[in-house]
């Protein structure tokens, strides 16, 4: 597993195996917008301030992916254990 933290409230959430980003916080009332959930459209694009996503998505191109400073909540996970997101 590992923690998301939002930018804008300093909060915390931790995202166990088998449950997504976008799941997770959907939980708590913060709605990342989707499409796909597959990693395909890019629809949940969503800024990486802190932290290495892993990404699981096919959309972004291999620089975009190496910038580490954005990724898919729908689907990409964390290498860090923490990532800070732009929410
Ligand atoms: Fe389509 Fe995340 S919802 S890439």
């Amino acid at each position: 597993s590992f923690e998301i933290k939002l930018a804008s409230s300093g909060t915390t959430y931790r995202i166990p195996a088998g449950k997504t980003v976008v799941e997770v916080l959907a939980e708590h009332d913060i709605e990342i917008p989707t499409s796909c959930e597959q990693g395909v459209c890019g629809t949940c694009i969503t800024r990486v301030i802190e932290g290495t996503p892993d990404h699981r998505d096919v959309y972004l191109t291999d620089d975009e992916r190496a910038r580490n400073d954005q990724f898919t909540p729908c689907c990409s996970r964390a290498r860090s254990a923490t990532l800070v997101l732009d929410l």
